[in-house]
């Protein structure tokens, strides 16, 4: 596919504790991109230290720690043209349309090609990756 680019997406624990799983998955699956890898977990303390590595020295990053584990989270591979693009892309509707507090924001969408690789080998082991073809009919 022409600038097929995937992107790592996690449904922060707000986005699950109102029920907002199926409202994400659907934004993404109306735009036409590709699901490539999904899961439910609760995030560890060390991965989360890694995932915002950057933040490690700003005031928040306590409480964003407890906030990021303060449920499961859905952790996403979504795959397709320019899905990294936050112009293009769902995530900065999700925020407007579902989040008034950035301290509680409800998603988190990879900001570059770059930081998805990182981040998607942060969270998924290759395997959990899958490869398959797209079928509609027999
Ligand atoms: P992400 O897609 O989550 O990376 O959002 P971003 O790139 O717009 O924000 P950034 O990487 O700067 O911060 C990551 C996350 O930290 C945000 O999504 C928020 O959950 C949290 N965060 C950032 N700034 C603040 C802040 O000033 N206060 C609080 N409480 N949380 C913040
Ligand atoms: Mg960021």
């Amino acid at each position: 596919m022409a600038n097929s680019e995937r992107t790592f997406i996690v449904i922060k624990p707000d986005g699950v504790q109102r029920n907002l799983v199926g409202e994400i998955i659907k934004c993404f699956e109306q735009k036409g991109f590709r699901l490539i890898a999904m899961k439910l977990i609760q995030a560890s303390e060390d991965l989360l230290k890694e995932h915002y590595i950057d933040l490690k020295h700003r005031p928040f990053f306590a409480g964003l720690e407890k906030y990021m584990q303060s449920g499961p989270v859905v952790a996403m591979v979504w795959e397709g043209p320019n899905v990294t693009n936050p112009v293009d892309s769902k995530p900065g509707t999700i925020h407007g349309d579902f989040s008034i507090q950035v301290g509680r924001n409800i998603i988190h969408g990879s900001d570059s090609v770059e930081s998805a690789e990182k981040e998607i080998g942060l969270w998924f082991q290759p395997e959990e990756l899958v490869d398959y073809k797209n079928w509609v009919y027999e």
